[in-house]
């Protein structure tokens, strides 16, 4: 085994598929020396209960729940005062959290200037306003500020390529944010963030292909999106699985809008991210909804019950090379 080895966490779908879930499960399970952040800001919203206690992060990984040095990478953007009120809450929360989190000395930082313009000229995209797109869009302009030049964020900074290639056995686990249908290239442009959602965006953190081994896709056995473009169809069907599966944005509070889950945006999520392992979340929600649907090519195809719409998908992810023992149908309130 090489001495670089990462495991990967890619959304599949529209981003809120449970990709929190998975990561606690990963860091539960096996033996990671890092968690990576790799793509995203702090739009991302990560709920988690600790200890009894409910925390919030945005921009915080969530290896440090574990004691897992948590890494922002290079391919985020961070908001520093987002960063800092984040440390703080954790410190109070009783998470130790000294020596564990750093942030790569060449990502891009989002400044309030980012931040202003983003909640004014966002509403035509219906971004969550946290300034990620204006930090891109400086930071490919080559007139961006990099985590570097904060002087707050000394004792923080790391260079990745040190971390990685110091010598010693480093094994990470590259948690993605966003999703497939958001990604800047793949997604629906524009209606997408300005980040890499692919594992693909995991590699521009200064990993090589070779490193890679499990990517872990998560999807949702319906979609969801929030933003301004028309997403849910009409139907009475669609808000009773908003309602019952409680889809409101972590980050904005906003509601999300609700589909069928598109056979199509799951298969090209699958070969482009090169999945090997699968979990669909929240199989309680259409259970209690009481219909089981999925479009094949923008066509309806609707299934007796819940037995032959895991069958169904079971086939269909056959094809697509994922074994029966890597795919995972989830509930909304379990642990897998
Ligand atoms: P931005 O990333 O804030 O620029 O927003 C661009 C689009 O991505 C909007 O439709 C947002 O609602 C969506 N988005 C950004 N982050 C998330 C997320 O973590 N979950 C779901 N949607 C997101
Ligand atoms: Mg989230």
């Amino acid at each position: 085994m090489s001495k670089l080895t990462a495991d990967v966490i890619v959304d599949l779908q529209y981003g809120d598929c449970g990709k929190g879930k998975v990561a606690h499960f990963l860091c539960k399970t096996k033996k990671y020396t890092h968690v990576l952040r790799y793509n995203g800001g702090a739009n991302a919203g990560h709920t988690i209960f600790h200890n009894g206690k409910k925390f919030v992060t945005h921009q915080i990984p969530a290896g440090i729940f574990f004691g897992i040095t948590s890494v922002v990478g290079s391919g985020c953007v961070l908001d520093p005062e987002q960063f800092f009120a984040e440390l703080k809450m954790l410190e109070e929360g009783g998470v130790d959290t000294k020596g564990k989190i750093w942030v790569a000395e060449n990502t891009h930082i989002i400044t309030p200037a980012y931040k202003a313009e983003d909640k004014q000229v966002g509403g035509k995209i219906g971004t969550t306003g946290r300034g990620n797109g204006p930090a891109y869009r400086e930071k490919y302009g080559r007139t961006g500020v990099r985590a570097d030049q904060i002087p707050e964020l000394k004792p923080y900074l790391i260079n990745l390529y040190n971390e990685w290639y110091g010598g010693k056995k480093v094994h990470i686990l590259a948690e993605g944010a966003q999703g497939f249908g958001l990604d800047i290239d793949w997604g629906d442009y524009p209606f997408v963030t300005s980040s890499h959602c692919t594992t693909a965006g995991a590699l521009l953190n200064g990993l090589p292909p070779g490193a890679i081994k499990d990517v872990w896709g998560v999807a949702k056995v319906y979609e969801t999106y929030v933003g301004s473009k028309k997403f849910q169809p009409e139907g009475e069907v669609f808000d009773r699985m908003a309602d019952v599966g409680e889809e409101y944005g972590a980050t904005t509070g906003r509601r999300r809008q609700t589909n069928w889950m598109s056979m199509q945006t799951l298969e090209r999520a699958i070969r482009m991210n090169g999945v090997t392992h699968i979990v669909f979340n929240k199989v309680d929600v259409l259970r209690t909804v009481g219909q089981w649907a999925v479009y094949e090519n923008d066509k309806k195809v609707e299934f007796k019950n819940e037995k032959s719409f895991i069958e169904f998908v079971n086939k269909r992810l056959k094809k697509l090379g994922i074994q029966k023992k890597n795919i995972f149908f989830s509930e909304s309130k379990e642990r897998i």
